[in-house]
């Protein structure tokens, strides 16, 4: 799959995921074989003021390429200007949010909103195309406010018409939880109607699944966001699957924790302590949540009160998982919660239900 001079082949591309896709997490994941790594979204205003934090969001390694920024935003005027700043970072494209459906983002008219009023949405992609330099401008968007209110082939055109790169269309509407089902059918119509690539999103698990909703929707490649939390060894085993016919099948805990272990170390560099203990004992979690002893494990995580005592706990978990130690070897209650909830241990009525 092309964008101008940008061949980004069919490897899975990484979504883009508030509070997760840093720098360390999109470097693993490049080592694994993602085709497109995404930055956290950004302010589309913090970029045009030089934001500390924004600019912070925005940096990117030379080794996380190909990578697209993320920009959140409204109104016309401030997304070009902001593409005017971002572009000085050398990104391959940016991206415009029109998926995110938190409440403090929607009632600002940015994210999710802007389906409700493809016109005005035009007049977005047009000033970013504009002040792009070249770059390419994309925009993920969800099928439409609700399942009443499904609009995303005129959004899907009108962003053609006005000069977008890509589409990338989470399979939801606005309105829908994390457990409905993704309507691939859109996708396939998406696809169908215009001519830039279409890239599928939403609940795209294992490397068949990914295989199966390209076959049916015929898009161009796709992007996975929780699929690849605590797993970088979707990218491989995606690409060794279309490339060899072959899958490798889930990594063992010895892989898995060597490459946990690589990923803490980035985290400690990215954060420094004690700012990287959450994120690292997330994504600690996020990488056994497959294995014998996940229940255990996350109380025991919890109790870290630091990195060093995060990796003894991590390194007595696989321990344990080796010798056989946890007799039951069925995570498959936390999985399914995790599906359907994005960060699992979290009570019901904070479940983040984001882009
Ligand atoms: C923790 C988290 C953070 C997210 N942040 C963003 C974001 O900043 N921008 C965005 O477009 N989508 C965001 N999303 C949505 C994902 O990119 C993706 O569209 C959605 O999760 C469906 O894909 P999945 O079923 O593979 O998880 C986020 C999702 C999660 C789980």
């Amino acid at each position: 799959m092309k964008i101008g001079n940008l061949d980004l082949g069919t490897k899975l591309f990484v979504a883009p995921m508030a509070e997760v896709t840093d720098s360390s997490f999109r470097k693993i994941a490049k080592e694994h074989g993602a085709g497109l790594t995404f930055t956290q979204m950004i302010s589309a205003l913090g970029a045009v003021k030089n934001g500390f934090e924004t600019l912070r969001h925005l940096s990117f390694h030379r080794s996380e390429k190909p990578i697209g920024v993320q920009i959140l935003g409204n109104d016309p005027a401030i997304l070009g200007e902001a593409v005017k700043e971002i572009i000085k970072f050398n990104p391959d494209l940016i991206d415009i949010n029109c998926g995110c459906p938190v409440e403090k983002v929607v009632c600002h008219k940015m994210g999710a909103a802007l389906l409700d009023d493809p016109v005005h949405m035009g007049k977005i992609i047009k000033k970013m195309t504009d002040a792009s330099g070249g770059v390419p401008i994309t925009l993920k968007v969800r099928l439409g406010k609700d399942r009443k209110k499904i609009n995303v082939i005129e959004i899907a055109k009108t962003a053609e018409d006005n000069g977008a790169s890509m589409i990338t269309v989470h399979a939801r509407t606005r309105a829908d939880k994390y457990d409905s089902e993704p309507d691939w059918n859109w996708l396939k119509k998406v696809k169908e109607q215009v001519k830039i690539p279409v890239v599928g999103n939403g609940s795209l698990f294992t490397p068949q699944d990914v295989v199966k909703m390209l076959d049916e929707t015929g898009c161009d490649s796709a992007m996975i966001a929780r699929g690849a939390l605590g797993n970088p060894f979707i990218f491989e085993r995606f690409n060794n699957l279309i490339e060899k016919g072959i899958d490798t099948g889930i990594p063992s805990v010895e892989t898995v924790n060597k490459v946990l272990h690589k990923h803490l170390k980035l985290l400690q560099a990215e954060y420094g302590e004690p700012l990287c203990l959450d994120k690292a004992k997330k994504n600690s979690i996020w990488y056994f949540r497959d294995y014998a002893g996940i229940d255990e494990f996350l109380n025991n995580v919890f109790s870290a009160k630091d990195c060093f005592k995060l990796l003894e706990i991590v390194d007595d978990h696989v321990e344990k998982n080796l010798n056989g130690y946890y007799k039951h070897s069925a995570p498959h209650e936390v999985n399914t919660r995790f599906k359907k909830k994005v960060l699992f241990w979290l009570a019901e009525e904070n479940v983040l239900t984001l882009g």
